[in-house]
């Protein structure tokens, strides 16, 4: 990767210039962050692992009707993708009651929500990554109330559809983080990434914890954990192409 132009070196992954000028390369790292890059690990293979799980998930929402910024895997860390101007706002739901949330609402971890929630954060390491509302949204121009609503019902049903795909894999889906941005045609697409580090996942039997928490509160290995989201996710999907496991 060291003769492409570099775009944007992020905490997670580094974006280069692809072949075409509405083309990136994004490139996963092993770095590991935590609470807005104060908490930071390399941890290796865990950039691979979150290339083949974010490729897996990529692909099974595209089927699903999902348009995304994934074009096709480059070699065994690295994506080819179309090139977005991302929305600066984080788009989260939750399932079940976890992490900061608890903060905010009079429930207690594990608390099932009688429907998902869906919340915005904007999209800023020097302001912690705040909470705000659709007015502040629009008022501050970050989106027009038109796309974000387009946007907040495509989230819902990747919701809906990540839901299903983990449910068959024996994990519940907890939460998870979306970003968006807008292609050189105006499309709305969904990008970054989705992983054991953007989502949390737990096992629905054990209630194991198989995503970022465990590199959060320090109990154990991660690489360990998400391989087994891998592994399952591969057998679901019938993906063998990359086993790294
Ligand atoms: N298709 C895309 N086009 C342009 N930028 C993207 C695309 N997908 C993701 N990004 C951006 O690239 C960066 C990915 O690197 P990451 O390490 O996650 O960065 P950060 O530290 O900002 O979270 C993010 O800022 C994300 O918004
Ligand atoms: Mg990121």
């Amino acid at each position: 990767m060291s003769d492409l132009t570099l775009i944007y070196e992020g905490k997670a992954k580094t974006l280069y210039q692809g072949p075409a000028s509405d083309e990136i390369f994004i490139y996963f790292k092993d770095d590991t962050t935590a609470f807005n890059g104060e908490k930071k690990e390399i941890i290796t293979q865990k950039g691979e692992i979150n290339f083949q799980i974010s490729r897996l998930i990529f692909k099974y929402l595209e089927k699903n009707g999902v348009k995304t910024h994934y074009l096709k895997p480059v070699d065994e860390r690295t994506i080819l993708a179309k090139k977005l101007d991302i929305i600066p706002v984080e788009f989260v739901i939750r399932n079940i009651a976890a992490g900061s949330v608890l903060k905010r609402i009079p429930v207690k971890q594990g608390f099932e929500f009688k429907s998902p929630i869906i919340e915005y954060f904007y999209k800023s390491d020097e302001m912690g990554d705040p909470m705000i509302n659709p007015y502040h949204i629009e008022a501050c121009n970050l989106c027009s109330m038109e796309n974000l609503m387009t946007i907040t019902e495509k989230t819902f049903r990747v919701n809906h559809l990540l839901k299903s795909l983990f449910d068959k894999c024996g994990i519940i889906l907890v939460d998870f983080k979306l970003e968006f941005g807008i292609d050189s045609q105006n499309n709305i697409m969904l990008g970054d990434e989705i992983s054991p580090d953007s989502c949390r996942l737990w096992d629905k039997v054990t209630k194991e914890v198989l995503d970022k928490d465990v590199f959060r509160k320090g109990n154990g290995n991660i690489v360990d954990k998400y391989k087994k989201v891998l592994e399952r996710l591969q057998e679901e999907l019938n993906d063998k192409s990359q086993s790294l496991c």
